[in-house]
């Protein structure tokens, strides 16, 4: 056993450059040429690799680190066969070599490619078309084709990245020797590269004899033509025939871009491993670098959303809304969600995209039960509670449940199931200044109208107040969602799932309605009873809403 230090390497010629992932942590075992950092250049992510087998002893750098060669970031103690080489001063040398490597490559296409990768032009009119080769990989051959980040027919400037390849240990961009325009891509992913074969051709366009720095101009061949000097339009023909992507490009609809992938050749392999997407990950790391934890729980996510979806259904597959740059409209400023605000939106969606929703509405004529809840007034402001319309509400639901237990179910769809509730608690939707949140009142059939009112009165302060106990927003069999004392006269409320119906209530209104004999005016309570129709059909819905109907309309049926 000894102990070896862990220094940077050879960084082929970058002063320094910055961790932007430690990929081990102290105690941790690694073999010989395991991952220890993730380095980052400008062009370029290097994996530090282990110089021999062991025990990770200490790490002393961390993730935003600007390292040079020489720099110590860690300590490992080389683990039995490995540790004699007690001679091993130089090993890490050695075995860190190829990283250096790496990092010179490419630094050096870096530097070197836009040179190398430039033949003489074939000039033809206004514009002159070039086959971009692959540069200097730095010894390196066969490199494979990681990614292809241009189409036919983008328009690109000097150094932007045309393709992606990777060696075993570094992620290289092949940036574009000039401004231009993409014309017929040669190479494609999993091709392997060495120096000097062709990548693409690239239209260039010049003015005045000058290479051009916008190319975006060149879709006119016609017209850059007429710009051109006479030299170069002599050489006219020769472009017809060497450029024959320039009408292919003309016409080529470039893919939707934002695919552009940040990783280091480790997350690239675990993604692999995975077969996770790296464009559909979101990074977490410095600069939006998709780092392993990032790859970790998207696919953790995906299996869970598959495992939800192998049975209910997540929609998952839908294609995410992709946000334009709100601030090429006007001004705009960007505000974390508060977690609540997430959960919601989270809650809201799975609902949504899992529940077949319907939603029934009807009236209730509330006239009466209206002048006894205000008869109770006197008697309220006694027992210091308010009897408000919400009281009845949950006592009729209550009854209506009872009455039509297929809407007091959950469904198991794993299990082909069907989860009948022998209790009633009834969710009441508030509106607090942070968010949406549903308390619950347990056993809504077994208490008194006055009791609901004041544990309705008090769970609606509680959410207000942010009081609300886990316990207490839990355990629902149905929700009540009532907008009645703000107003609207209806609409279709998301039911709360694994419940399988919400009743959402607007505000009463005087409205004339036909006796037989004449119009009489009437309060009238409309009823939006949205509902899982998998769970319920329609005409079981029909007949819950004329059931509330029946309750509110005439209270006294409530005590029966
Ligand atoms: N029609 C007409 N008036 C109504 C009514 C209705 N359907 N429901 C309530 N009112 C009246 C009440 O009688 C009261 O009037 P009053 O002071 O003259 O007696 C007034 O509106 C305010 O009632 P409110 O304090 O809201 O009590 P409530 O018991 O009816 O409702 C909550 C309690 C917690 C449900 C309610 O405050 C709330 O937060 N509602 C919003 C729920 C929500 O945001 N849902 C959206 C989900 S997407």
């Amino acid at each position: 056993m000894s102990e070896q230090e862990i220094k940077v390497p050879d960084l082929g010629g970058a002063d320094e450059v910055e961790i932007i992932e430690v990929t081990v942590s102290e105690g941790d075992t690694v073999g010989e040429e395991d991952p220890i950092l993730t380095l980052e250049s400008d062009k370029a992510s290097v994996e530090l690799p282990s110089p021999a087998a062991g025990k990770i002893t200490k790490i002393t750098a961390k993730v935003g680190d600007k390292v040079k060669e020489g720099d110590v970031v860690g300590t490992l103690e080389v683990s039995g066969d490995a540790g004699d080489s007690g001679s091993s001063d130089d090993e890490p040398e050695e075995n860190q070599e190829p990283e250096g490597e790496s990092q010179e490559a490419a630094e050096s296409s870096d530097d070197g490619k836009a040179e190398e990768s430039k033949p003489a032009p074939k000039k033809s009119g206004g514009s002159r078309t070039e086959t971009v080769k692959v540069p200097n990989l730095d010894g390196f051959e066969d490199v494979p084709v990681i990614e292809i980040n241009v189409s036919e027919g983008d328009t690109v400037g000097e150094e932007d990245p045309l393709v992606t390849v990777e060696s075993d240990k570094a992620t290289m961009e092949i940036p574009s020797p000039y401004a231009g325009k993409v014309g017929k891509i040669l190479v494609k992913e999993g091709d392997k590269l060495s120096e000097g074969n062709d990548l693409l051709e690239m239209t260039i366009e010049e003015e005045g004899g000058d290479e051009a720095e916008d190319a975006g101009s060149s879709e006119d061949s016609g017209k850059a033509s007429e710009k051109t000097s006479e030299p170069e339009q002599k050489k006219a023909p020769e472009k017809q025939e060497s450029a024959p992507s320039q009408p292919q490009g003309s016409t080529y609809e470039p893919p939707a871009p934002g695919t552009k992938v940040h990783a280091g050749p480790a997350v690239r392999k675990l993604a692999r491993e995975l077969g996770a997407d790296l464009t559909r990950i979101k990074g977490s790391g410095p600069k939006n670098r998709i780092i392993k934890d990032d790859v970790h729980a998207y696919v953790k996510s995906q299996l869970q959303q598959a495992q939800q979806g192998g049975s209910v259904g997540t929609g998952s597959g839908i294609p995410g809304v992709k946000l334009p740059d709100f601030s090429q409209f006007g001004e705009v400023e960007r505000e974390g969600m508060s977690r609540m605000m997430a959960a919601t939106a989270t809650n809201m969606q799975r609902s949504w995209l899992n529940v077949p929703h319907v939603t029934q509405f009807d009236d209730a004529d509330i006239t009466e039960m209206e002048a006894f809840r205000k008869a109770q007034k006197t008697a309220g402001e006694k027992k210091g509670i308010k009897m408000t319309p919400l009281p009845f509400l949950l006592k009729a639901c209550a009854a209506a449940l009872a009455e039509l237990p297929q809407f007091n179910v959950s469904l198991d769809m794993e299990r082909k199931e069907v989860v009948h509730k022998k209790y009633i608690h009834i969710g009441i939707a508030v509106d607090t200044p942070h968010g949406l949140m549903v308390p619950v009142i347990r056993d809504v059939d077994q208490k008194g109208l006055w009791e609901l009112a004041a544990e309705s009165a008090e769970l609606a302060q509680k959410a207000r107040d942010k009081q609300l106990k886990p316990a207490e927003m839990q355990g629902a069999c149905f929700t009540i969602t009532s907008l009645g004392g703000i107003g609207g006269t209806a609409f279709t409320p998301i039911v709360n799932t694994p419940e399988v119906a919400i009743l959402g209530v607007s505000k009463a209104s005087m409205k004339p309605v036909w006796d037989g004999q004449e119009f009489q005016p009437r309060l009238m309570l409309p009823l939006s009873l949205s509902y899982d129709h998998r769970a319920v059909n329609g005409a079981d819905a029909a007949r819950f809403t004329n059931l509330l109907t029946q309750l509110l309309g005439d209270i006294r049926t409530l005590l029966l």
